[in-house]
This record gives structure tokens, C-alpha cells and sequence, in this order.
């Protein structure tokens, strides 16, 4: 195993102040253009207006708090939507976006004034945000400077709760999903907590469920018989929890004491191919089931495909999966069906920097009918159960997991976890509030490392927090340029979540949790290799209230899209009253989650 290889310094825009008030902030010289805003129409001109805005209209419309965004290019002349996507096309495209979640309080007049104290759960508000969840694809293009979305696209479209998927992999069809609308246990309706996400090389989306137990309520005692297994798995995903959505007081598939299965079809990665809008969604529940950030792929001619996929909760774990079968560039139909097939591993880390893939195989190891596991599917069904008794490492929130293209070595995002009270091997921070990065080196060289094998290296690539910060959990470690540069006052930042790299290979880090230290969430860009290595500087800043995700370059490196997530979301603030209206500005409309386009002015790679 050898270390990652030089990159010169390609960043060299001027580094921005951290942000501390409503606007958003991009470097001098650059321009962004707001693209597309909650309840903007897919179809079009017509100006939203949410006080009279129904459940049939928000399905026609972009949805609420964007995540993940993938740039999917189109051209004229392709079979398939692999030549699509092998077209680098940087001038027209699909952008393709999920919808976490919804939030009622800065969605609907009035939903907090019930005079009982109650939440004001009206069945058509939660039609609206029925509506308002889930991924959005929708058809854009480059006008010079400017990018248009597409109005009347035969591509854009949208997938929300009420959308028919198909449930593929070893869980399809076990008992454990079958349901009273559904005993076959493989059709689902919908897709819940959509955060993350990723892209394959043969066209398709793949997009994460990831917070998905709030949509469930009920007593988990209610749960017997058969079901009372679940009580466990329920339980470990904070299904049944106080703070559910009371989406179950009006569908009885989100309560668990009418429909006890429902909540074992979600929490799985789901695949689509964006390029048919009358594609069915299918989810894979070979990538396991739990609160997935999101899942990106690793594809070598010839070799199996990786996909790394993190699980976002504190003590959690990390994941690969490796394809059974071999990724052919010239075979667009043989690569559909990779992710369908293939083996599971949880990640172990020792103290001394090495660590291994542990297999989550029904049969090895703890996972025996001994110990409640009677097949595969209860394997990947109950897979934080399963990782925890093989011997997985506990880690502080995994978020986003990629590998840079460049280098090939593969960063996990670990945002923070302040309940930690003790360390494990790459979770050194007692009460890690500041979150950091780890640096993961598979077998090989740079630039060709080799993602199956079993065993790797790791180092800590960066600590989130001021580097001189006073309180030693807090204190944040960066790298050093060649004539003693440290990290600048702005340049610090904490709570890494998304991530992207650049096709040089820098790495742009999102952040989701900067409040703490008194400054707003944003997009920090640095080497990860050669003399400014962890290096980084500033280039984006959120309004208040808001976390930054999706970021997503074009394939020229000349437009990088992002989404601002739930603008205004401060204490006390709410639709009739909000703490400021970005990006409209306009006393007629809520703050709206956007997604933006950012450019250099004149043109040129994003970053110089
Ligand atoms: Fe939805 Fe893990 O952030
Ligand atoms: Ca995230
Ligand atoms: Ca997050
Ligand atoms: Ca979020």
C-alpha cells in the first residue's frame, strides 16, 4: 500500500468570509443563478402560490429540501442511457434531485396554531408533502451563460410517496415485507428520507432512504406473534419514536400497529433509469437496509463494480458491496442487473491503521439461525444488527463515502456524534461534535488501487473545528501548505456531509451542522493530494438556517449545481413568520430550498 500522489494547487479562487446572515455567498468573480425552487412547475411559467397549493398541482411541482443532485447528460443520437451518460455532454442534461423531507411549519400557514397545541396534521397537507418528497428529474440546458430548465421536457418528472417500485434481491418477496396490499412483498409504494444518492456508469440514479422511521408511528408492543421480531429492528431505526410525521393517524401503512410490515420496504438504496421517464424505481436490497446516506460506485472494465454506502446514524457503520458479475463498457444490458448481485461487508478498522471487509453472508460467522438470522434476507432486513455482531466499527455518523477519481483512494465523511463517550479505531474524539474525515487506501497504486480486495489502510485525512479551537474534542487538524500556510480563519469548517471531487481531483466537502461554531453551513475545496493536501478554503456560504447538498459538477468542471436545504430553518421560525424569505425575498412567498447553478464569470473550471 503506498500514499496517495501529488495534485498541483488548481484552486485559486478568492477564498470567502464565513457566512453569518441571510444571503447566500460565492466567490468574487462567479455568478449563481437560482434554477429551480420549491413548488416550481415542471411543466410551466405558472407562479406558485403555496396557499392554495393541493397535493395534484405539488405532484407536477419541484419538491421540498433538496439533497443529492446528479447531472446526467443527454445527447441527440444514444441507444441507451448508458451512451447518454458516456457523452460528457456539459451543455444539456437531466438534473436529477431528491426531496428528504418535508417540513409543515415552513410549508403551511398556520400549522402550528392549533388552539389544542397539537400539531395541525390535516390529511391534505400530508398529500401535499406526500408530494413534495421524493426526486425530481427534470431537463436542462445551457444558454450561454445561463441554464434553463426545460419546461415541457418529455423527460421531467417526478417520483414521490405514492410512486410504484419494484423490490429486487435476496429480501424481495420475504415475509418480512409482505403486506396486506401487497403479499407478494416486492411492489411498494414510494420512497421516504431520499438524502443522498449516486450515479452509475450505465445511466441509471441511484438515490438514498435514509431518515425514513419519523414516517412511521405506533407502539412497537403492538407488534406480536410473528412480527414481534421487529420490535429490535424497528427500534435500532427510530421507528415508533415520539417525533414520527403522524403521517399514520391518516394512512394506516405509516402506522405500525395497523400495517406491522410496512416500515421493512424502506430504508433500501433505489435504482432508475432517468432517461425513460415510465421507468420503474427498483429498490436493491442486496445494498442492505438502513438510514443509507447514499451509495457511490467504483466500475473498472472488466472487474466487478463497489459501491460504498454509509449508514447515517452515531455508531453506525460503513459498507461496500461488490458486484458478482464483471462491468462491460461496450454492454449497456449486462450491467443492468450488477447491483441485483454480489456480497455485503461491513467495514472493521484496527488501531494500527489497517482495517478489512467483514462479509454479511447468512451462515458465516454470527449470522446463524442461532443468533435470529434464518436467511439472507434477515441479514440485510436487520443489517445494523448484523454488522454490530460481526465485529464492525462503530463510526460518528457516516455521511457521504466517495472515491476520487484521480487518486483512487475513497474519503468517508463522518459528521459528528456527540454521544460518544469512548474512541474506536478512526473515531478518536470523545463527544466528536465537529465531525472529520477519513482517508481509505485499497491495495494498488495511485490513480489504480483495487476496490475488492479485503483489506485496506486507513488515516485521518481532516478534524473539523478551529485549529486552535481551546476545547481538545473541538480542535481541528488540517494540512500544511509548503511555506507553512495553515488554514485561514474561513477556511476552517466542521460537520462534513456531501461530498464531490472535481475532475482534477480536489475534494469539495458540504457541511451540515456549522451552527454550532456560529457561522452557516457551506462548501469547502481542498488538494487531497500534494503540497496543499487538506488544505482548505472557503468558496460557499449558506442563509441562515440552511445546509448545503448535491454538490454536482458538469462533466466540463465549468458549472457546479447545488442545492440549499431548509433555508430559514431556525429556532421560531415558520411560514406566517419566518426568520427571512430566501431567495425570493418576496413577502408573498416562504423561504424555498433551491438549487443553484454556479458559474465563473466569462467561463473557465469552477475553482480557478
Ligand atoms: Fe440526510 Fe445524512 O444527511
Ligand atoms: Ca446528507
Ligand atoms: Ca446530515
Ligand atoms: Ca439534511
Amino acid at each position: 500500500l503506498s500514499g496517495c500522489s501529488d495534485q498541483s494547487n488548481s484552486l485559486s479562487f478568492t477564498e470567502i468570509p464565513h457566512s453569518l446572515d441571510h444571503q447566500h455567498h460565492i466567490p468574487e468573480g462567479y455568478q449563481s443563478q437560482v434554477l429551480m425552487s420549491w413548488g416550481d412547475s415542471l411543466s410551466n411559467e405558472d407562479t406558485f402560490a403555496p396557499a392554495t397549493l393541493t397535493a395534484e398541482q405539488q405532484a407536477t411541482r419541484f419538491g421540498y429540501n433538496n439533497d443529492f443532485i446528479g447531472f446526467m447528460p443527454l445527447q441527440d443520437k444514444a441507444d441507451n442511457s448508458m451512451q447518454h451518460a458516456k457523452s460528457g455532454n456539459s451543455q444539456r442534461g437531466l438534473l436529477c434531485i431528491n426531496h428528504e423531507y418535508t417540513q409543515p411549519h415552513l410549508m403551511f400557514s398556520g400549522y402550528q396554531n392549533e388552539e389544542d397545541g397539537e400539531l395541525n396534521t390535516r390529511k391534505e397537507h400530508i398529500a401535499i408533502e406526500h408530494q413534495a418528497c421524493g426526486h425530481t428529474i427534470m431537463e436542462v440546458a445551457l444558454d450561454g451563460d445561463q441554464w434553463r430548465v426545460i419546461k415541457d421536457s418529455d423527460y421531467n418528472r417526478r417520483i414521490t410517496v405514492t410512486t410504484p417500485m419494484q423490490i429486487t434481491g435476496p429480501a424481495a418477496g420475504n415475509p418480512r415485507l409482505q403486506t396486506a396490499a401487497d403479499p407478494t412483498g416486492t411492489e411498494v409504494y414510494g420512497t421516504l428520507g431520499n438524502c443522498a444518492g449516486g450515479k452509475t456508469p450505465w445511466g441509471t440514479v441511484l438515490i438514498a432512504e435514509e431518515g425514513f422511521g419519523g414516517a412511521f408511528m405506533g407502539d412497537l408492543n403492538s407488534l406480536q406473534g410473528d412480527d414481534a421480531k421487529e420490535r429490535d429492528n424497528y427500534e435500532r431505526l427510530s421507528i415508533g419514536s415520539s417525533d414520527n410525521r403522524q403521517w399514520g393517524k391518516h394512512e394506516p401503512r405509516f402506522n405500525i400497529e395497523k400495517e406491522p410490515r410496512e416500515a421493512n420496504r424502506f430504508g433500501w438504496m433505489v435504482e432508475f433509469n432517468p432517461y425513460d421517464p415510465h421507468s420503474k424505481p427498483r429498490k436493491l436490497t442486496t445494498l442492505g437496509r438502513f438510514e443509507h446516506e447514499g451509495t457511490t460506485i467504483v466500475a473498472k472494465p472488466g472487474q466487478p463494480i463497489v459501491a460504498y454506502t454509509g449508514d447515517d446514524d452515531e455508531f453506525q457503520f460503513f459498507y461496500k458491496f461488490v458486484s458478482s458479475n464483471n462491468y462491460n463498457p461496450d454492454d449497456y444490458e449486462s450491467n443492468l442487473g450488477l447491483l441485483e448481485e454480489g456480497t455485503l461487508y461491513a467495514a472493521r478498522l484496527n488501531e494500527d491503521g489497517s482495517g478489512e471487509w467483514l462479509p454479511l453472508v447468512y451462515g458465516q460467522s454470527f449470522l446463524i439461525d442461532r443468533f435470529g438470522f434464518h436467511s439472507q434476507a434477515d441479514v440485510l432486513i436487520e443489517c445494523r444488527r448484523a454488522a454490530e455482531m460481526i465485529g464492525a466499527t462503530p463510526m460518528d455518523r457516516p455521511e457521504d463515502i466517495e472515491t476520487n477519481p484521480v487518486n483512487d483512494c475513497t474519503y468517508v465523511m463522518l459528521t459528528k456524534n456527540k454521544k460518544r463517550k469512548t474512541t474506536d479505531p478512526g473515531n478518536m474524539r470523545p463527544k466528536n461534535t465537529a465531525g472529520h474525515i477519513l482517508e481509505i487506501l485499497h491495495p494498488g497504486k495511485d490513480g489504480n488501487r483495487d476496490h475488492t480486495q479485503l483489506k485496506f489502510n486507513w488515516n485521518t485525512f481532516i478534524l473539523g473545528g478551529h485549529p486552535n479551537s481551546g476545547n481538545q474534542n473541538e480542535r481541528g487538524f488540517y494540512g500544511t501548505g509548503p511555506k507553512g500556510e495553515t488554514v485561514t480563519e474561513d477556511g476552517w469548517f466542521a460537520t462534513p456531509d456531501n461530498l464531490a471531487f472535481d475532475k482534477l481531483g480536489n475534494m469539495w466537502v458540504a457541511t451540515d451542522g456549522c451552527e454550532k461554531f456560529h457561522f452557516h453551513d457551506g462548501l469547502w475545496a481542498m488538494p487531497t493530494s500534494g503540497p496543499y493536501r487538506a488544505l482548505p478554503k472557503h468558496f460557499f456560504g449558506c442563509p441562515l438556517g440552511a445546509e448545503i447538498c448535491g454538490p454536482e459538477f458538469t462533466p466540463d468542471g465549468e458549472t457546479l449545481f447545488l442545492a440549499v436545504q431548509h433555508p430559514a430553518d431556525a429556532d421560531g421560525s415558520t411560514f406566517d413568520n419566518p426568520v427571512h424569505r430566501w431567495p425570493d425575498f418576496d413577502d408573498s412567498l416562504p423561504p424555498r430550498p433551491s438549487v443553484l447553478a454556479i458559474r465563473k464569470k466569462g467561463g473557465g473550471r469552477v475553482g480557478s
